[in-house]
């Protein structure tokens, strides 16, 4: 292992940088050439790589985003678009490459150890928490914390007012940011994809709570489960009382990363060039019980059971604070 090569790929996540700064640093630590990749798989397939030094990481350790781009990339999907990326990591005579990302990116790097046989570490990045396997990704803690600080600013004038609030937070298919946002937040409910709800039921609870003195809600909603400004509609109609909805949206993927994920992304960023050193491909680096670990890329990116019974308990949890 002689050269080494990073890119950052999905959406972004706070966190992405450190996770770079990590890379970068301890690749030259340990005697490697270390590459960057710009913009995800797409500077793979096109050749855009940059040489970094210890420099090129200097003061990004607190900047949200990435410095070398993110994209969703439809043409590494493909067979021909996987051929040109194996290409261009012969032709850069790259002996390893990390992949920053979700359980998209993830899919892709398997695929790519897979009919290329490249050495692949996937580190997690991505604010949905969403990966198999490994207790938190880069960046979700900060989401969640950017979510809570809006949440709580809206409470202020919700019970000022006397209102009903919806507030939209991101995950198409996942919970993690709506139901841990909802219970840190104190709301009344939580709609989210994987679970049935009623609103209906939920009418009916406001007007209840209501006629005994509960007289502000906070509901939170995942992007994938319904659209804020319909829920404000429904119960509007259906109670007769006065609702508002906003959607955060994109606030919550930017901004500086906390010290959770500081943390985490120097952990993992440090770990994936050990665990290339060493030998390990087709792996993606967590976190369990604070201890790092390899997980098989392919596990990775299937839905983990566990977490999701987990989420679950804590919103059964923010139901019972909620009375
Ligand atoms: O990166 C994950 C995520 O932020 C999801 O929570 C969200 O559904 C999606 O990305 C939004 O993607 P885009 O920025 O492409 O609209």
């Amino acid at each position: 292992m002689k050269r080494i090569a990073v890119l950052t790929s999905g959406g972004d996540a706070p966190g992405m940088n450190a996770c770079v700064r990590s890379i970068v640093r301890s690749a030259i630590y340990n005697n490697l050439e270390i590459y960057g990749v710009m913009r995800g798989y797409e500077g793979l397939i096109s050749g855009d790589f940059k040489k970094m030094d210890a420099r090129s990481v200097s003061s990004i350790l607190t900047r949200g985003g990435t410095i070398l781009k993110t994209a969703r990339c439809e043409e590494f999907m493909t067979a021909e678009g996987r051929n040109k990326a194996y290409r261009s990591l012969k032709k850069n005579k790259i002996d390893g490459l990390v992949v920053i990302g979700g359980n998209g990116s993830f899919k892709g790097a398997h695929t790519l150890y897979r009919e290329h046989k490249v050495n692949v570490i996937g580190v997690p990045g991505t604010i949905d928490n969403d990966v198999g396997e490994s207790d938190y990704t880069i960046g979700s803690s900060t989401a969640l914390n950017t979510a809570l600080h809006a949440i709580d600013h809206i409470r202020d004038t919700v019970s000022s007012m006397e209102r009903i609030y919806v507030i939209e937070v991101m995950g198409r298919e996942e919970a993690f940011l709506a139901i841990r946002v909802g219970l840190a937040g104190g709301a009344e409910d939580v709609l989210f994809p994987y679970n049935t709800y009623d609103i209906g039921k939920m009418c009916d609870d406001i007007r209840e709570g209501r006629s005994k003195g509960k007289i502000s809600w906070i509901i939170v909603v995942a992007e994938g489960a319904a659209k804020a400004q319909d829920v404000e509609k429904v119960i509007e109609e259906n109670t007769g009382y006065e609702a508002r909805s906003i959607v955060l949206g994109h606030v919550q993927r930017g901004g500086s990363p906390d010290a959770f994920d500081r943390i985490l992304a120097s952990r993992m960023g440090a770990a994936s060039v050990e665990g290339l050193i060493k030998g390990k491909t087709d792996k993606m680096v967590g976190i369990k019980s604070d201890e790092i670990c390899f997980i098989p890329l392919k596990k990775a990116s299937i839905k983990d059971e566990k977490k999701t019974r987990l989420e679950k308990e804590l919103y059964e949890l923010t139901k019972v604070l909620a009375i």
